[in-house]
């Protein structure tokens, strides 16, 4: 390990084992970057020619701030590249998925050609409902393996996949069923979760109320032997419709600019926000990620512990490593059940060579004491990856030393729903600083900037932004322009990404939070909008006002203050109906950890919460400027 202590800025260092940095994809950072910059069309061009497509394009980019296309011109179809070229050319054999359920034994494997087949089969199955291009369709599954070939089947026949999280509840279902128009829904009697199933069905039913777009509802029933009973007037089994499908099914010709999915993010402002990515930009984005940021070699199997009804999931379980004809591990069960080493457990077993989580499961980890790690072999290990929220330099250290040998390099990697693909990390042979998640990737200009776009100072806090077009950034957001605009024109026509970061004199990136009104708790985006919206519902509820609170092992947690109307009285028993009707609209995620009674909220003169004004109360800090606080 080599390791140096940096005075001036205090500082720590560490370099990855010289093993780890041997023959890279990347190969030296600083050559890689300058590349990218001398031709930025080139450097995407030569990534893109990796991949297959039916046409090629006639240009690399145009860009008219706000609005880019990528390849234009071009045609092709993702499927193609996660699934038949890897059947056609060696990996027909090879395994494709391993599914780990909880308990002993229960594990599902599907090499590359069954994976094929089973999504061709869907993907009939889809276009015998009726599905066709362009059309939405709503997947609400746990983290099986029909989860991942629902949203290829999608894909293979040019129908725009929704993924919905599986611990959302039917409010949140329900917004993005009618958000997206979805026609068809995908969902399963029921999830798994320590030890206990979860019954997922009657929150479509009630979410699918009053969205007239949505004609079938096809469910998977886990539960074989007392199979929950079907409305056949609109659902479907999920195995009935595929055993009727053939498994052979084209790819839909897809335009590079055609949409590939929609994925809803928490909104700062009322609705989530319906994040639209495109077939070609997206393809090339999360296929040169997922290569060169963790270095994915032949031989590997990669976990990414990520649900694929995130983002994250989206990019780095089902299309990026599938493009790479890698061997992906998808896990339903928890770190933490049957018992705290469940995770190395896996590691060891499978062998897992990268492994890809959140500083939230770190933190649980660290809780849970070096034991659980020690009793396991991670001697498999070669890439750590952390993403979600700022990995703090405790956290990183621990991760280093307990899990990565004191040797292996963790690539922390700052991104977003909208960027679709990694931005900033540090590249596997460059040194690491805890904290730090590292630089632009090469292929990414992002920055730390004043309200006027110029750079900040270093050391000094400031908004993280990306000043050029990259393939995989999000076209707009749905049916709603103005918001998409909004993230190009807030400063100075650069990509504004909502978070504050600081700056080194190397240039390293320290992510510090978000500068909006998001809540990150245990790696997952939380509106506060939303859950204010959520407990105004309420027929006790006169106003609420939600606010963030550091926690340390959730990052942080929910609080909420809330005024009541005439009539009703504070009380425990109301806090706990309160925390329990958020669980039920929005599902466990979003439910508030500590309730507030307030006479009334701080608000401006035009009436707007000033949600900070209770954080800094709250956190015992400094309030700022109060000049716009009405008495
Ligand atoms: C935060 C997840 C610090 C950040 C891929 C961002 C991070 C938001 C990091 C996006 C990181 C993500 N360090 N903060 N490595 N990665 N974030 O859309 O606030 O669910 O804006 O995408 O997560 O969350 P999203």
């Amino acid at each position: 390990m080599a390791e140096e202590q940096h005075l001036i800025t205090d500082q720590r260092r560490y370099y990855p084992d010289a093993e780890a940095a041997r023959d890279t994809w990347i190969g030296d950072y600083a050559t890689a970057y300058e590349e990218y910059r001398n031709s930025p069309d080139k450097f995407w061009e030569g990534i893109a020619n990796d991949l297959h497509w039916t046409r090629k394009w006639d240009r690399v980019l145009e860009w008219n701030n706000p609005d880019a296309r990528w390849f234009i011109g071009a045609k092709g179809n993702i499927t193609y590249n996660c699934l038949d070229r890897n059947v056609f050319n060696g990996r027909r054999n090879k395994v494709a998925l391993i599914w780990k359920g909880e308990g002993e034994e229960n594990e599902r494997i599907y090499t590359y050609r069954q994976l094929h087949a089973a999504v061709c089969k869907f993907a009939n199955g889809l276009k015998s409902l009726g599905v066709g291009k362009g059309d939405r369709v709503c997947i609400y599954l746990p983290m099986v393996p029909e989860q991942v070939i629902a949203m290829l089947a999608c894909a293979r026949i040019g129908a725009v996949h929704t993924v919905v999280f599986g611990g959302f509840g039917s409010a949140a279902i329900h917004a993005r069923i009618v958000g997206s128009g979805a026609k068809v829904v995908v969902t399963a009697d029921h999830s798994v979760r320590r030890g206990k199933t979860i019954p997922l069905k009657h929150l479509v039913e009630e979410a699918i109320i009053d969205a007239p777009t949505v004609e079938y509802v096809v469910v998977l029933r886990r539960e074989t032997e007392h199979p929950i009973e079907l409305h056949r007037e609109m659902e479907v089994d999920f195995d009935e419709l595929m055993a009727s499908g053939s498994r052979r099914c084209p790819c839909e010709e897809m335009d590079a600019e055609d949409p590939l999915f929609i994925l809803y993010t928490s909104g700062s402002t009322g609705a989530p926000k319906g994040i639209v990515h495109t077939f070609g930009g997206y393809m090339v984005g999360a296929y040169y990620t997922t290569k060169y940021v963790f270095d994915v070699k032949e031989q590997d199997t990669y976990w990414c512990s990520a649900d694929p009804g995130w983002i994250t999931g989206h990019t780095y379980v089902v299309y990026g490593p599938l493009m790479l004809g890698t061997t992906v591990l998808v896990s339903e069960t928890t770190p933490d059940y049957p018992d705290a080493g469940n995770y190395w457990d896996m590691i060891e077993e499978y062998g897992v060579n990268i492994f890809y989580t959140a500083p939230t499961a770190i933190r649980m980890f660290i809780k849970m004491g070096d034991e659980w790690p020690d009793r396991y072999d991670l001697s498999s290990l070669r890439v750590l990856g952390s993403v979600g929220e700022p990995l703090n330099p405790e956290a990183w250290e621990w991760f280093y030393r307990v899990i990565g040998n004191s040797k292996l390099p963790i690539v922390d990697t700052w991104w977003q729903t909208e960027t679709g693909m990694h931005m900033v990390t540090t590249m596997i042979g460059e040194p690491m600083k805890p904290g730090f998640a590292g630089k632009s990737i090469p292929g990414v200009v992002v920055d730390v900037v004043n309200g006027e776009g110029e750079p900040a100072p270093p050391g000094t806090v400031g908004f993280l932004a990306v000043r050029e077009p990259w393939p995989a950034m999000m076209r707009t957001v749905l049916d709603n322009r103005e918001l998409y605009e909004k993230y190009w024109n807030t400063i100075g026509n650069i990509y504004k990404a909502g978070d504050l970061a600081i700056k080194d004199e190397d240039g390293y990136i320290m992510v510090i939070g978000r500068s909006d009104d998001l809540i990150i708790v245990s790696g997952h985006n939380i509106g506060t909008a939303e859950v204010e919206s959520a407990l105004v519902s309420h027929k006790a509820v006169a106003e609420a006002a939600v606010i963030g609170k550091p926690d340390p092992l959730k990052g942080n947690i929910i609080k909420a203050f809330v005024t009541l109307k005439v009539g009703h009285e504070p009380s425990e028993r109301l806090k706990k109906e309160l925390i329990y009707h958020v669980r039920i609209t929005l599902g466990p995620i979003a439910m508030p950890s500590e309730i507030e009674f307030a006479d009334t909220l701080p608000k401006t003169r035009s009436g707007k919460i000033m949600r900070r004004v209770l954080k800094a109360r709250e956190l015992g800090m400094d309030p700022g400027d109060l000049s716009t606080l009405e008495e």
